[in-house]
């Protein structure tokens, strides 16, 4: 069992936390005073409509942008720019170097950081290849593949380097609905049997519900916390519950609502400790 980092206050340290991030494009301020943890094995979801900055704050999370004020930190170490420990999918499907095979994209970052050999690389991705469903695509490239073919490559690229924390950026977003549920299964398969730490951005509800085990809301402009959920009851089997409808419409109130009485506890429970998150 690997040893887990405990804060002196004798509880577990977050895997990695959100410090009252700012994020700033000029004068444009993306992101106000915006802090949450996410804990190892947590599915914790960025929930919020467009322009409240999931998408800056997981580049951040990634490294590609640097933050006007606060910080982001990955076992307690300050992240000061991209790195193998924190491996990133995206929405779009030209995420794929197109002159690339299947085995040759995911083979590609374990070269890159030199962790193993070719052979142990070529091994790897064979390995991850098969987990994501595409054994027998090994040498194709990726413009003969479907959408989804081709985000699951991106996902078993990501998901071979085995990084602390595996960020998601709308990763299904472009895909037909079916396609999307399939995905959203499927990823919930892989957490099952690998319980990655995954930091996963969406504006579906639905999606949140389904794939998160916590879900940060965010209104927008700039970007600011609005409520921290817990939602680890929920998945596709009873996505059209009347608990899981009730859920979404209480979500839909406390990110485009009237400030209603009902809502109120939630705005304290903003900052909650792991654990103790409101539930939906
Ligand atoms: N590269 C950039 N240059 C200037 N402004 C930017 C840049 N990227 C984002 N912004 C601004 O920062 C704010 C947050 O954008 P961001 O893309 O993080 O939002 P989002 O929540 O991911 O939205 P969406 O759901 O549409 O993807 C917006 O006001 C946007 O215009
Ligand atoms: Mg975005």
């Amino acid at each position: 069992m690997s040893l887990q980092i405990v804060s002196p206050t004798g509880g577990i340290a977050p895997l990695l936390r959100a410090d009252g991030v700012s994020l700033e494009y000029g004068h444009t301020r993306a992101t106000h005073d915006v802090s949450f943890d996410v804990y190892r094995g947590d599915r914790f979801v960025l929930l919020g409509p467009s322009g409240c900055g999931k998408s800056s704050l997981l580049k951040a999370a990634a490294g590609f942008v640097k933050p006007a004020a606060g910080s982001i930190t990955v076992n307690g170490a300050q992240v000061l720019g991209p790195g193998p420990d924190r491996m990133v999918v995206f929405q779009e499907f030209d995420q794929l170097p197109p002159w690339k095979t299947v085995l040759e994209n995911v083979m590609f970052p374990l070269l890159m950081t030199r962790r193993v050999s070719r052979h142990e690389a070529g091994e790897r991705a064979a390995h991850w290849i098969a987990k994501v469903g595409l054994s027998g695509f090994e040498h194709a490239h990726p413009h003969t593949l479907s959408g989804g073919m081709k985000q699951r490559v991106a996902i078993a690229r990501a998901l071979a380097m085995q990084p602390e924390v595996l960020l998601m950026d709308e990763p299904f977003a472009a895909l037909d609905a079916l396609t999307r549920r399939k995905m959203q299964e499927e990823l919930g398969r892989l957490w099952e049997e690998l319980r990655f730490t995954l930091l996963f951005v969406t504006h579906s509800i639905e999606e949140a519900l389904v794939v998160g085990n916590r879900i940060l809301l965010l209104s927008p402009h700039p970007g600011q916390v609005r409520a921290e959920l817990n939602s680890h009851q929920f998945d596709l089997a009873s996505a059209g519950s009347a608990e899981f409808q009730a859920a979404t419409q209480r979500i839909h109130r406390l990110l485009f609502g009237e400030r209603r009485s009902d809502t109120a506890p939630d705005r304290g429970a903003s900052q909650a400790p792991h654990g103790r998150s409101a539930a939906p």
